[in-house]
């Protein structure tokens, strides 16, 4: 390890990140992960460094919002890396617990957020919010930072997340950040490890798909519906890519839209082999 590297402190019980956080300047930025750090933390990083005075991250792969064991399991991890690129960016503490230490014997409590976790991810993967909101608000308390910071590209999870904290009065201001793409213009996201060097090449259609309906916006076309084939027609010219929802929805309540009014947001989820990508662009 580096010489950085050796100033980042690594705590995994709530005792020891008590302690630690009591001696760290404030205010503090929060950046909550499930690790396999990418470009993308890195970003949300940079903005806690460049915002608040201690960046603090958390690496806890959430068995709770996960749906089949395999997704689980499957999912990667490489700590030792992880905590070298929080070293990189300048980020004074890692929270990285048991699954006991965040979720103790007897643990019995659920946060279901309403109707803006309900469509689009939420009916995919039932569950999946409930899982999100529940180990977010206990991180959120367990860290008290005065911000945390979510990138754009999982959007309804910064809705779920910001109705949350609103709703049940955590005082940590939710703060979200572009999505960072590759040059191809693929979203960069842990799961793209999974993909096959085919479906890799592929992949890139699902950013083209979103960006071919905002130009079409762009040039003045407000048919939701006209916006929802123009996204399923790039889709289908991919044979590797297996489209499982387009969307064009109010990006307030995620309700789908009829007509686009600003501000509206495009999302889609999109399977190539077993791999689940999601993207969006907003309208705005
Ligand atoms: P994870 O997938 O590790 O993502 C952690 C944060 O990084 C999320 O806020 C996510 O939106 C953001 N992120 C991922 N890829 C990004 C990209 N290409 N550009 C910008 N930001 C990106 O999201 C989770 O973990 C979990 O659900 C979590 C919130 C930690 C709760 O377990």
């Amino acid at each position: 390890m580096t010489d950085i590297a050796r100033s980042t402190r690594v705590v995994r019980t709530r005792a020891e990140l008590r302690e630690a956080l009591g001696g760290l300047p404030r205010p503090i930025g929060f950046v909550p992960t499930m690790g396999w750090l990418h470009v993308g933390h890195r970003s949300l990083m940079q903005r806690a460094r460049a915002e608040d005075a201690t960046t603090v991250v958390s690496i806890f792969v959430n068995p709770r919002q996960f749906g089949a064991p395999s997704d689980l399991e499957q999912y990667p991890r490489a700590e030792a890396r992880d905590v070298e690129i929080c070293a990189e960016e300048g980020v004074a503490l890692v929270f990285a617990p048991a699954v006991e230490e965040v979720y103790p014997p007897g643990f019995d409590t659920t946060v279901s957020v309403g109707a803006v976790a309900r469509p689009l991810e939420g009916a995919a993967r039932p569950g999946h919010f409930e899982g999100v909101a529940t180990v977010v608000a206990v991180l959120f308390n367990l860290v008290g930072a005065e911000r945390a910071y979510f990138g754009r590209k999982d959007y309804q999870q910064l809705l779920v997340i910001r109705q949350m904290a609103r709703d049940l009065a955590i005082a940590t201001e939710v703060v979200g950040l572009p999505t960072v793409r590759a040059p191809d213009g693929l979203a960069v996201s842990s799961r793209n490890v999974h993909l096959s060097p085919a479906e890799r090449v592929a992949a890139p259609v699902v950013h083209r798909a979103l960006a071919g309906a905002v130009a079409a916006w762009q040039r003045g076309e407000r048919s939701a519906d006209a916006l929802r084939r123009m996204m399923s027609d790039a889709l289908a010219g991919e044979p590797l890519a297996n489209p499982e929802y387009v969307s064009v929805a109010d990006a307030r309540t995620l309700r789908e839209l009829e007509v686009v009014e600003a501000p509206a947001l495009l999302s889609t989820a999109v399977r190539f082999g077993s791999t689940r990508l999601i993207d969006n662009e907003p309208l705005e």
